[in-house]
């Protein structure tokens, strides 16, 4: 662990928390439930689907899933909040070694979350007691373009970035996600990061208020006016098209690329060597999907009390050895391990 980081994240919170009075900041654990080619959102039914993925969350997801209350349905969750059984997933890593074969990066437990098996870390942030709504049975959405292959140019702003670390355990993170001009990038990082990379997913914070899914997934959320607003960063005012605000969801998952650093097994030319499972070897085109599946008015409780990290009195915890035990089996069975010839689903 680092505590010096996580530390200066809790500094920060605090304060702000003081200044706002009643800011709210879930920071959670969830495990992989499963790694699987299916995607309920973009591609429902489709078995296979495009690409891999990487789920976490409740144990209702499925290649389709009905919209409507998918707390009702699941029946366990790979989250430390147990009444949160909705579900998130994003594209995996890949390695591309100098021969062209891949192999998936794994993915390592993130700083002070506990013994996750993999997986991502989920933030949940509001400004202040009554200041977001919070989601609907059966709301949905997307953040990111997956088929971006160039920076948004929004700067430090971005909605979605890589920390490229400086040494194990975490070292160099010193300043917030998609924060540091130093160690944060938006495209994959080019050179061997000694620690590892962090991805962060970043999602907006503005609904119509209406549509609890739109045809992309994304026109019935908004950034607010002047731009997305980054992580810690809650106050900012949403469009009329767009009014309520919404809890800030941003995902971390931190890849053990350590194991690839030895760059005779990279690209002649010194390129960097890793790729999203949809195919880009940019980054630019990480990108995140999350379906809504907390129980009752749980999620709206927290925002509402001032919860922070992964301690909050309105809301029951498990531990991660129960939390493992919640997996999916399989829909598609492929290796998804190994040297692999080609990434699964892509020609
Ligand atoms: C997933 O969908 C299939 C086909 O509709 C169904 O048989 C199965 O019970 C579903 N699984 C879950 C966990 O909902
Ligand atoms: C390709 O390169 C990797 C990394 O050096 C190695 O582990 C793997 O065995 C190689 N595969 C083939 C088919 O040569």
């Amino acid at each position: 662990m680092a505590p010096s980081a996580w530390l200066s994240l809790l500094a920060f919170a605090a304060a702000a928390q003081a200044q706002s009075g009643g800011s709210a900041m879930l920071r959670f654990g969830c495990s992989n439930i499963v790694i699987d080619r299916i995607d309920p959102l973009v591609d429902p039914g489709k078995i296979p689907s495009p690409h891999v993925h990487q789920i976490i969350g409740g144990d209702a997801f499925n290649a389709s899933m009905p919209v409507g209350d998918i707390s009702q349905v699941a029946t366990c969750t790979s989250c430390t909040y147990e009444e949160d059984f909705s579900n998130y997933w994003t594209a995996n890593v890949y390695f591309k070694a100098r021969n062209g074969t891949f192999k998936r990066v794994p993915i390592m437990v993130n700083d002070a979350i506990g013994a996750a098996n993999g997986g991502m870390t989920v933030y949940y942030s509001s400004p202040g007691k009554g200041a977001v709504t919070a989601f609907k049975p059966g709301f949905r959405m997307f953040s990111g373009d997956a088929k971006r292959r160039t920076p948004t140019n929004l700067g430090k702003s971005t909605q979605s970035c890589f920390r490229c670390y400086d040494g194990p355990n975490f070292k160099g993170n010193v300043m917030s996600p998609c924060f540091d001009p130093q160690r944060d990038t938006e495209g994959f990082p080019t050179k061997p990061c000694l620690g590892g990379w962090r991805s962060s997913v970043i999602f907006p914070i503005c609904w119509d208020g209406k549509n609890l899914d739109s045809p992309n997934h994304a026109d019935h959320i908004s950034h607010p006016v002047g731009g997305p607003a980054s992580f810690t960063v809650m106050s900012a005012k949403c469009p009329s098209t767009h009014p309520v605000k919404i809890p800030q969801v941003h995902l971390e998952i931190v890849w053990d690329t350590t194991k690839f650093n030895n760059k005779n097994d990279w690209p002649a030319d010194g390129s960097q060597p890793f790729v999203l499972s949809h195919g880009d070897t940019t980054g630019f085109g990480q990108h995140g999907d999350y379906v809504f599946g907390w129980k009752g008015d749980s999620l709206q409780k927290a925002m509402d009390n001032a919860c922070f990290a992964a301690s909050c009195k309105q809301l029951k915890s498990q531990s991660f050895s129960k939390a493992n035990q919640c997996v999916v089996k399989n829909a598609v069975k492929e290796n998804n391990d190994g040297w692999l010839e080609r990434l699964p689903g892509m020609e």
